[in-house]
């Protein structure tokens, strides 16, 4: 098994995702969260919002809608620009996206090209389709990328709406909403969590690029003179972030869009790119939007955007610097750095999550040595503890079953209350990264916790 195949099982058989659907055969390149799974999401979210929003007095929170007034998508540019070029194999009918075909076939970037010098550029290099091997191709076409459905019920062009392919889009539409309704001085921040959709082509690698997925973003609004100042501030902010979720310096690196590769929105963009199994890819980019959005949508709405500084008097359009980054792709390498096949040197071995603390689904597990022991004060015991920390109670199997269990899903901490605990008013802490056991007394317990868990 490779090492991602490694983590999809363990994330079906320990409860963190599963395959969608997965009863019907499932829905290609969907997953669904498992009760361990959706807690990790939600921790790497809070600590995300702590630290990016609650923590930071210019900043705050939004949380608009995915469905949205056709014309967001319109002035925001999306549905003019944001489409893959995908041609056809005459002979087989499989559909290919003639850039990405061009990369790999020659290893040389065709960001940037039209479709007709994409379609030049498989002639000249003869290349073939993967799938059958002749090289009889339609030329590229443009492909939207959003999801189209229908608001009530007539299916026609005007009910037609769009699933959000990005969460920034209701921020920019409420910029003037939150300028009347707070005390929000430039430079000040917005941030949103949620779903967004895309009608990706090449869906896959796990839950690397999905088609739906969920995005953490900020659109932090400055001064144009300020804006190289705030971009470096953003990238320091989230390299000590992505170190402080367990992710290692040497497979983080930034990579500088290209002129041809830079979104139509954008006019300077840096990638955190990680080192996946399959290769460096993407894990967020900060992107300098400008003024583009505000002033597409005061153009298309008629609603003026303009910021006027209360100190200078001077009228202006904020830039935008946007850190944009995918919780399930954070998701992903959160699990990836975690993963460890140890070797135990007596021939055996143990699957463990070595998850922070602060995002561990489970932080400590109690289990009383025997089922007898249960309401001798093994069940209280995790009462108390149930209120400090995210705890779960096992009762069955053997104690180093338990551990496995645990250590396969990332449990800092198990504690196991034995006959002497009754005596003694002590139980035995067995930490899962060292495996090493400690003997604690139960009034020192929640203190050594919290110390241990920080
Ligand atoms: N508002 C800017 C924006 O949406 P993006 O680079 O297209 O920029 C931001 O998306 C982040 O969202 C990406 O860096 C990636 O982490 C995540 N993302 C984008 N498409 C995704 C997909 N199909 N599946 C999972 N995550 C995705």
């Amino acid at each position: 098994m490779n090492f991602m195949d490694e983590i999809v099982a363990l994330c079906k058989r320990r409860g963190f995702i599963y395959p969608g659907s997965d009863i019907y055969g499932g829905l290609a390149n969907t997953w669904d969260y498992g009760p361990y799974g959706v807690q990790l999401k939600k921790n790497i979210l809070d600590d995300w919002w702590k630290t990016f929003i609650e923590d930071r007095d210019d900043m705050m929170g939004l949380d608009s809608g995915i469905l949205m007034n056709p014309k967001v998508w319109e002035a925001s540019g999306h549905l003019g620009n944001f489409s893959d070029p995908l041609m056809d194999c005459k002979s087989c009918k499989n559909r290919v996206r003639a850039d990405h075909l061009i990369e790999k076939s020659t290893g040389k970037l065709a960001d940037g090209m039209s479709n007709e010098e994409l379609f030049e550029a498989i002639i000249k290099e003869n290349i073939k389709c993967p799938y059958c091997g002749k090289s009889e191709w339609t030329k590229p076409r443009d492909f939207q990328m959003m999801f189209k459905t229908y608001q009530g019920v007539l299916e026609d062009t005007a009910s037609e709406i769009y699933l959000r392919p990005e969460t920034a889009q209701g921020i920019f539409v409420n910029f003037k909403n939150i300028l009347d309704s707070t005390r929000a001085r430039i430079p000040f921040g917005v941030g949103q969590y949620g779903k967004s959709f895309r009608n990706e082509i090449t869906p896959g690698n796990f839950i690397f690029r999905t088609r739906e997925f969920e995005q953490l973003e900020i659109e932090y609004f400055v001064h144009p003179d300020e804006v190289d100042e705030k971009f470096d501030e953003w990238i320091e902010s989230f390299k000590i972030w992505f170190h402080s979720l367990g992710v290692s310096a040497s497979k983080l690196r930034l990579r500088w869009h290209s002129k041809e590769e830079l979104s139509h929105y954008s006019s300077k963009t840096v990638d955190f790119e990680y080192e996946y199994p399959f290769g460096w890819g993407e894990l967020m980019g900060i992107a300098h939007r400008g003024d583009y959005d505000l002033s597409r949508h005061m153009q298309f709405s008629s609603v003026k955007m303009q910021y006027k500084d209360p100190v200078t008097n001077e009228a202006y359009i904020p830039h935008t610097v946007e850190p944009a980054l995918g919780l399930t792709r954070t998701l992903l390498i959160v699990l990836l750095e975690a993963y460890e096949q140890e070797d135990l040197g007596d021939g055996s071995s143990r699957t463990v999550l070595h998850l922070p603390a602060k995002l561990a689904p489970i932080q400590v597990a109690v289990f009383p040595l025997q089922k007898k022991l249960n309401d001798k004060g093994a069940k209280e015991l995790y009462g108390q503890l149930k209120s400090h920390f995210r705890a779960e109670y096992d009762d069955s199997g053997a104690i180093g079953k338990r551990y496995r269990r645990q250590d396969e899903i990332g449990t800092p901490f198990c504690i196991t209350f034995d006959f002497d605990s009754i005596e003694d008013e002590s139980v035995t802490v067995r930490c899962r990264d060292t495996m090493e056991q400690e003997r604690v007394k139960v009034e020192d317990l929640i203190a050594y916790l919290n110390k241990s868990l920080s």
